[in-house]
């Protein structure tokens, strides 16, 4: 593919890119000018059509991100003033996420590489959570990067370039364990906002959680506390701690199940004691969180360290790792609000970082990784 003339000109730090994420149940375009500027960042959501199921049901994410692309685009140009030809790159998510909704991104990206005639480059979109704290900041030379989405937890050390990852959750990912205890306490989906907002008046000493046992102390493991949730919900309802209960649900289709909404079924819980598993719950998981961060920072002699992802949205996270921080003289990075949720500034600037360093466009047989592995330090 040729690139046209004037980008010659132009330094790739300087260029005009595109970003365009559709990993999940989002669907976003975003015009980068630079490494710093972000001109525009466009998220539709398809939040409110998976509300009903308790969860993200991907044909249904997949058939949103198809019908909002062309939408979503507009605007984004529009909103930065811009015109197709004037961009420079376009970026994509290429992975990890939900097959049907990385096509409709991969496939978008392609056509429009193909008919302005730039290149673009497939962006891992974990790497970009955690570049997304850069936009506008200077990147320190070596940091450890604490991740913590939806499908994913882990802890990387990264260094000239160069990723490590220390460790990951052996089990369910910070944000689902937030998702999964909210439709236990019939909160709703996303989790991770509502039990925030319910924590704030709950008392955080009513119910201790035992940390897990691990062998790496920088792994992570979630499905434990989401299982003692559940018999603390169920002995707040019947008096029991385990076992099936009549006119209840097994254990395993409360908590998977496509249909299996407890809540649904159910009388709500006592508002007290919404509030304080909510708090008690979260300081649970935002202390093992920080915990293990602040000793691979230590153990690794790091004195920053950066945070990604929908759960690093979080106003108590945030604060407990910035106190954390300052005891242990770490810096602590934390994005804005909106470039910790998915979004496609993110996916530009990687993707700009990316095309820096290799000069390269994606092959035209490029398609979407559900399953794509992080491999570049940012
Ligand atoms: O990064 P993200 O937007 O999508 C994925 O790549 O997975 O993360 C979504 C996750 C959801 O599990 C959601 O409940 C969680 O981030 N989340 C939060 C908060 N806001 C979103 N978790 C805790 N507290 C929040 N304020
Ligand atoms: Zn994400």
């Amino acid at each position: 593919m040729s690139t046209k003339p004037q980008n010659s000109q132009r330094k790739t730090q300087d260029w005009l890119t595109l970003g365009v994420e559709t990993s999940c149940d989002e669907t976003s375009c975003a015009v980068l000018d630079g490494k710093d500027r972000i001109l525009s960042n466009v998220i539709s959501s398809s939040l409110f059509r998976h509300k009903p199921f308790g969860g993200v049901v991907p044909e249904i994410a997949s058939r949103h991100a198809l019908e909002q692309i062309d939408t979503v685009f507009s605007e984004a140009l529009s909103e930065a003033k811009v015109t197709p030809q004037q961009l420079e790159l376009i970026a994509v998510t290429q992975g990890p996420g939900l097959i049907g909704s990385l096509l409709v991104g991969v496939s978008f990206a392609k056509a429009l590489g193909y008919a302005v005639g730039i290149p673009f480059v497939g962006v891992n979109h974990l790497e970009a959570h955690l570049a997304a704290v850069f936009i506008g900041n200077k990147a320190p030379e070596r940091f450890v990067g604490l991740l913590v989405s939806g499908g994913h937890t882990m802890l990387t050390l990264h260094e000239k370039g160069k990723v490590k990852i220390l460790g990951a959750t052996v089990d369910d990912a910070a944000g689902e364990a937030f998702d999964k205890v909210a439709k236990l306490l019939g909160l709703g989906y996303p989790g991770g906002p509502v039990v925030e907002r319910e924590a704030k008046s709950g008392n955080a000493k009513a119910f201790l959680f035992t940390k897990p046992k691990q062998d790496n102390p920088y792994a992570f493991s979630f499905s434990g506390i989401k299982t003692a949730v559940l018999y603390e919900v169920r002995k707040e309802r019947h008096g029991l701690r385990q076992g099936s209960v009549p006119g209840t649900r097994t254990q395993k289709s409360d908590l998977h199940g496509a249909s299996g909404v407890m809540s649904e079924t159910q009388p709500p819980l006592k508002a007290d004691f919404v509030r304080d598993m909510s708090a008690s719950f979260q300081t649970a998981v935002v202390g093992w969180l920080v915990e293990k961060a602040i000793k691979a920072a230590v153990d690794k002699q790091c004195s920053d360290i950066v945070i990604g992802g929908g759960v690093s949205a979080n106003q108590y996270l945030r604060m407990q790792l910035h106190d954390a921080g300052s005891k242990n003289g770490i810096r602590i990075h934390v994005p804005e609000k909106i470039l910790a949720l998915d979004n496609a500034a993110m996916i530009a600037r990687r993707g700009l970082e990316i095309f820096g360093q290799t000069r390269k466009t994606g092959a035209w047989t490029m398609t979407g990784v559900p399953d794509l592995k992080i491999t570049a330090g940012v």
